[in-house]
């Protein structure tokens, strides 16, 4: 039997079943770009209206009825839910269910392709905390999409096309190590902000104070990479094989505890690396001083 393919993205109905940040601004730019936003479902019916409020034409439901009236449906839970919320809602052959999860392995979908559903993965690489600023920050994003059946890449292709935005199409198999990876040009980014911020706080400067002169220096550094990749432009005593250098700093941190020493070399141990892939890179002298310094046992115990 020949299934009832997916509408064009203008015919489209889509639904939502979780009403949090990433569906409200996933939304707003749905409607945004034309397209239809039918219903949404959330464990608070008052989450579903407060959602409702802000994205026209969209109505509250439940999740079967979201199943029953959207032909793409977006399960916006946590992570954690998509697997059982997929299982407790009966699916109609040929519609699309697609999770926004980075990690979670399309298998958590299983149960829709039982029911004859087509599945597949959509992970802006955007942050969602705030839904309005998303919104506006969306166009430009990278969507990392996934999906083995080629009508709906089509249909999540143009959709992201739609968005303004740039699709990256995932292989499968690849989710956590990809969202693994993501969490670098992101959350690390935090971390290593942190780090620096505490060192500076041992002599009394605030933390606001020392990000303040942080963000700069930390802005400068994406713009040089974009202008001259990650080895090339790569600033610091170790791109210029300064060894004396990176011995004070490490007997500085090893003097403020061994966390902030080991937090330091092993970042340092792969700043050599890089530092050797330079077009210019480091000579084997300094190379080998710089290792032997990270590698010498700390004084501190
Ligand atoms: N936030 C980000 O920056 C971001 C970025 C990329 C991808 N994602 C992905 O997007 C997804 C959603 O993340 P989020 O940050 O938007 O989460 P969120 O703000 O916590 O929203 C999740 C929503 O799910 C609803 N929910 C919980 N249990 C439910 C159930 N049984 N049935 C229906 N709805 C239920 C909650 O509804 P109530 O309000 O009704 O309690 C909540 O509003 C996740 O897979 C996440 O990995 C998030």
């Amino acid at each position: 039997m020949m299934l009832p393919g997916l509408p064009g993205l203008s015919d489209l109905r889509i639904g939502f079943i979780g009403g949090g940040r990433l569906a409200l601004a996933l939304a707003i730019a749905c409607r945004s770009a034309g397209l239809r936003v039918a219903s949404v479902a959330s464990r608070r019916r008052e989450s579903a209206e407060a959602f409702c409020g802000q994205v026209e034409g969209c109505r509250a439901s439940d999740a079967q009825a979201v199943s029953a009236t959207c032909d793409l449906v977006f399960i916006t839970t946590r992570d954690d839910m998509i697997e059982s919320i997929a299982a407790s809602v009966r699916w109609r052959p040929g519609m699309a269910v697609v999770h926004c999860s980075g990690a979670t392995s399309l298998s958590a979908l299983d149960s829709a392709v039982r029911d004859g559903a087509l599945t597949g993965g959509f992970h802006p690489m955007q942050s969602f905390g705030d839904p309005l600023a998303a919104v506006r920050s969306l166009p430009g994003c990278v969507i990392s999409a996934e999906a083995p059946d080629a009508e709906l890449a089509r249909v999540l292709g143009e959709l992201i096309e739609r968005l303004g935005c740039h699709a990256n199409w995932l292989p499968p198999g690849v989710r956590a190590r990809y969202h693994a990876a993501a969490g670098y040009p992101s959350q690390f980014i935090n971390v290593l902000l942190r780090e620096a911020v505490s060192i500076w706080s041992t002599w009394g400067v605030a933390p606001e104070v020392a990000l303040k002169a942080f963000l700069p220096m930390a802005r400068g550094t994406l713009d040089s990479i974009e202008a001259r990749g990650l080895a090339d432009s790569m600033p610091g005593p170790v791109s210029r094989g300064d060894a004396k250098t990176v011995a004070a700093h490490v007997a500085a941190l090893d003097a403020l505890g061994p966390a902030h020493r080991a937090f330091y070399t092993s970042l340092c141990g792969r700043t050599v690396d890089l530092a050797m892939e330079r077009a210019q890179g480091l000579d084997d002298d300094a190379c080998r001083t710089i290792r032997a310094t990270l590698a010498e046992e700390s004084s501190s115990g």
